[in-house]
């Protein structure tokens, strides 16, 4: 059989990897979704809600999903972006749906005023800065989010860099959430996690999402890592598709 292993790893390390949108893996790859479906839950927050800051919206992709499925729209909605590459393509996405996306370094402060909203999303934020989020949510206000749990698809991450030490395995676990919220004075309404599964079925797919996902493997170049890609697919090849699981943490959370 043709070995298309250099064909693969080139294509996969030439193609875009801006917005946050994962369609290049579509039929190289899989995950399975959270039970509690996202999108769908948040839709009908943004349909009560009035005020809506959207924080590390990326390209807008899921903001935009949940917006157009929502019953009504919220009479003012916000987004924050850090990585430039993505300003432009969220303002594309979500203007249409009434949404002004602002460029805004993921750190403290968030570019708001104390108490402005009275929702406040995100989705698989890099950090979530527990004590700004509270002091931009106003009184009764909620604060809903999906957010990467512990150990995620560490299957791959350890086949890279090796055992991994265990506060890089608990961090972002449920209990730090937890105590993060409380320490901000929200109270936690909803707390869960999954772990789900996912499968890379070539060695193009490896590539494209550790280029995609930047803080899996830090610094992940197909230079660096030629060799264990090859071990890897010779693997897929001989063994059938790599298999991982994504954590997944839902955060729900109320200011008093
Ligand atoms: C993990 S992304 C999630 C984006 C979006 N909320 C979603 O779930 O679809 C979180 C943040 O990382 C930023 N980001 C993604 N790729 C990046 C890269 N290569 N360099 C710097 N920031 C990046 C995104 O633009 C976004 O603000």
């Amino acid at each position: 059989m043709a070995d298309h292993f250099d064909e693969l790893v080139a294509e996969a390390d030439a193609a875009s990897v801006d917005g946050w949108d994962f369609g290049w893996l579509d039929g190289r790859a899989t995950e399975q979704r959270p039970s509690w479906g996202y999108a769908r839950s948040l839709a009908g927050r943004l349909g009560r809600a009035r005020a809506v800051l959207e924080v590390q919206t990326g390209g807008g992709e899921v903001f935009a999903e949940a917006l157009a499925a929502a019953p009504a729209r919220p009479t003012l909605a916000v987004a924050t972006e850090s990585w430039p590459p993505n300003l432009a393509r969220a303002t594309r996405l979500l203007k249409p749906h009434g949404v002004a996306v602002v460029h805004d370094p993921d750190e403290p402060p968030l570019p708001f005023a104390d108490g402005t909203f009275d929702l406040v999303t995100s989705r698989h934020p890099v950090t979530a800065w527990w004590a700004d989020i509270a002091r931009v949510l106003a009184p009764g206000g909620t604060y809903f989010s999906q957010q990467v749990g512990p150990a995620s698809v560490y299957e791959l991450v350890e086949y890279f860099l090796g055992e991994q030490p265990s506060e890089n395995r608990n961090a972002r676990h449920p209990d730090q959430a937890r105590d993060g919220l409380r320490a901000a004075g929200l109270e936690v309404v909803d707390l869960r996690c999954e772990r789900r599964r996912i499968e890379f079925f070539d060695i193009g797919a490896v590539v494209w999402f550790l280029r995609k996902v930047i803080w899996m493997v830090p610094g992940f170049t197909v230079e660096e890592y030629r060799g264990p890609l090859r071990r890897l697919h010779d693997q897929i090849q001989a063994e059938g598709p790599f298999v991982a699981h994504s954590s997944r943490m839902l955060v729900e959370a109320r200011k008093p």
